[in-house]
């Protein structure tokens, strides 16, 4: 059965960046606001982002927004385009008091301002040293502002379709407008028509076997609209944080290094002091997760294993406790270790996409490297790529990214729906997406979805990971196409309606299937090292060929063409990084 609803505005995903644009759509009573999420909103995956959102208060010393921008220019070893990093950092300290007075219990300093914590890249004076950057709630900021913005959607009034699963994008006279959604309680399909679609859909790293992320992190949204036309930038740029639970790949927050805690080796060695002399454990984390590996690669791994510690045991429990209360109980709960006695086992984990859906800096989404605007789409969040993280992002700049594009976006959308009328839809709006998932449910021989999945992820991880080089890339990119084919045949053995997590889950392999496809295509082509991309047979930063934003399209018959197109550089010539 099929239902159709109409709305001014859909914003699909209830994390950070959709619910700080539905706050601004609702301000208006008249504009009729959906969110439409998989989950129910406050288990979003911005509720796992933990050591704060960065914004130069200086409540505890002196700082400034351009500081911030600098930072964020390197750490994205210059691929960050700088108009977009200016807006960011200069509307940082606004949104921030925003949130509080919106209700956000941050951590306090003692007279009573919003705390603030160093955190890795973050420096004064132009990497001088570390400052004090990172505002935060504990170790549950991203919680905090989860469970804040949702409380101020339902104070304004905003329909919710939670446990609706986006599974197209509807498209007319290269118009977007609407979505067409399962419903996962009844297993019917609806149509959501409406005049613009921000895509706030999160990340992917379930691409990759040992990861920071939920198992919500398909890549739905990005993978959506790549089926559908729409570019996807900077694909090759996949962050591995530093310090993820050995194994396990649950997010340590890097506020544990920022209150000090320390990597140490088999020999119990600070070693980032021989990587970082300056910013030693708090560099960027490209240059962290490789000193990680590098100290593995060369036997000094714990008991020559794949994994370093994280040590705060010199913190003492008032800290540990008090400042890092989550992270204490996962590896309580996780690992049987307490960090107030022992030391972390960690190994880097996939966290965070710095590509993804291009868009401009009012979240509203380009067709191709010429910058056409697609009239009444956006995206913001970690499924947009503005881009302000380029090659790598810093720590506290995702949620920083959340509030200040997501609300962009959301003003954007208003402005656009109070003279846009409502599209036509196209002929038959649900029957591609019905026709993909009769066609997983008929099949009744074949192998498990989880057994494709298993195989995308180790290959992710082996040979498109923190090191990559061409062979393995190119191992990668014949596996991912295998396993699309092996896709087309899988069996799902729940046949039911309701609840059938098995065909959703099927459907979502298949956005991390090609978005793995997309990653490694597009890691292939770039024969540099640039940030969070690390070619071990082309170790040096290329500017004169490879200061460029990549372009990924998918054309007719499948095959994905590269395209190219030039960073914005404002004041930061790029420059050989130094921490
Ligand atoms: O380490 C962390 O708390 C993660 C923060 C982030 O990814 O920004």
């Amino acid at each position: 059965m099929t239902h159709t609803h109409t709305y001014d505005a859909l914003v699909i995903g209830a994390g950070g960046a959709g619910l700080m644009a539905a706050i601004y759509l609702s301000r208006n009573p008249s504009m009729k606001t959906a969110v439409i999420s998989k989950l129910y909103p406050t288990r979003s995956h911005t509720g796992a982002a933990q050591g704060g959102i960065g914004a130069a208060l200086g409540n505890l010393e002196e700082d400034s927004p351009e500081w911030h921008a600098f930072d964020t220019v390197k750490g994205s070893d210059y691929l960050g385009d700088q108009d977009a990093i200016d807006v960011m950092c200069n509307e940082a300290v606004d949104v921030i008091i925003e949130l509080e007075h919106m209700g956000l219990p941050f951590s306090r300093t003692p007279d009573g301002r919003i705390a603030q914590r160093p955190f890795g890249g973050h420096s004064h004076h132009f990497g001088q040293g570390p400052v004090r950057r990172s505002c935060y709630a504990a170790d549950r900021t991203g919680h905090m502002i989860l469970q804040t913005l949702y409380q101020n959607c339902i104070k304004n009034d905003v329909d919710f379709f939670n446990e609706f699963q986006v599974v197209d994008m509807l498209m007319e006279d290269r118009r977007c407008c609407g979505v067409v959604a399962y419903h996962v309680d009844s297993g019917d399909l609806h149509i959501f028509r409406s005049k613009a679609v921000l895509w706030a859909t999160g990340g992917f790293g379930r691409v990759w076997s040992i990861t920071s992320n939920a198992v919500a992190g398909t890549g739905d949204g990005a993978a959506i609209t790549f089926r559908r036309g729409i570019p996807l930038e900077d694909m090759e740029f996949y962050q591995f944080h530093p310090t993820g639970i050995y194994k396990l790949g649950i997010l340590i927050t890097e506020g544990v290094r920022g209150e000090g805690g320390v990597l140490r080796n088999d020999n119990g060695e600070r070693f980032m002091e021989r990587y970082a002399p300056t910013m030693k454990d708090l560099a960027s984390r490209d240059v962290v997760s490789r000193a990680i590996y590098q100290e593995m690669i060369e036997g000094r791994g714990i008991g020559g294993r794949r994994f370093v510690y994280l040590d705060a045991t010199h913190l003492g429990a008032e800290v540990v406790e008090k400042k890092l209360p989550d992270i204490t109980d996962f590896c309580r709960t996780y690992l049987g270790v307490d960090p107030v006695k022992q030391p972390i086992p960690i190994q880097p984990t996939a966290h965070y996409a710095m590509g993804g859906i291009p868009t401009d800096i009012n979240g509203q989404v380009v067709l191709d490297e010429n910058g056409t605007l697609l009239p009444g789409c956006y995206a913001a969040g970690e499924a947009a790529c503005v881009s302000v993280h380029g090659a790598n992002r810093l720590g506290t700049n995702s949620l920083l990214d959340l509030v200040v594009f997501g609300k962009r976006a959301g003003l954007a959308m208003a402005e656009y729906c109070a003279t846009a009328d409502i599209p036509e839809l196209p002929s038959d709006p649900t029957g591609p997406i019905a026709a993909e998932l009769e066609r997983l449910l008929a099949q009744t021989t074949g192998e498990p979805a989880a057994k494709i999945r298993e195989e995308m992820q180790n290959t992710m991880m082996d040979f498109v990971g923190v090191y990559r080089e061409q062979a393995g890339i190119q191992k990668a990119v014949d596996k991912v196409r295998e396993l699309q084919d092996r896709y087309r045949t899988l069996v799902i053995m729940d046949k039911g309606k309701r609840f059938n997590l098995d065909l959703l889950e099927a459907w979502e392999l298949g956005n991390l299937l090609e978005l793995a496809e997309v990653t490694a295509v597009s890691a292939l082509a770039r024969t540099e090292s640039r940030g969070a991309h690390s070619r071990e047979d082309f170790p040096d930063r290329d500017d004169a060929n490879w200061l460029k934003h990549t372009f990924a399209y998918r054309r007719e018959g499948g095959r994905i063409e590269l395209r190219y197109k030039p960073v914005t550089i404002t004041r930061f010539q790029p420059k050989e990084r130094v921490y």
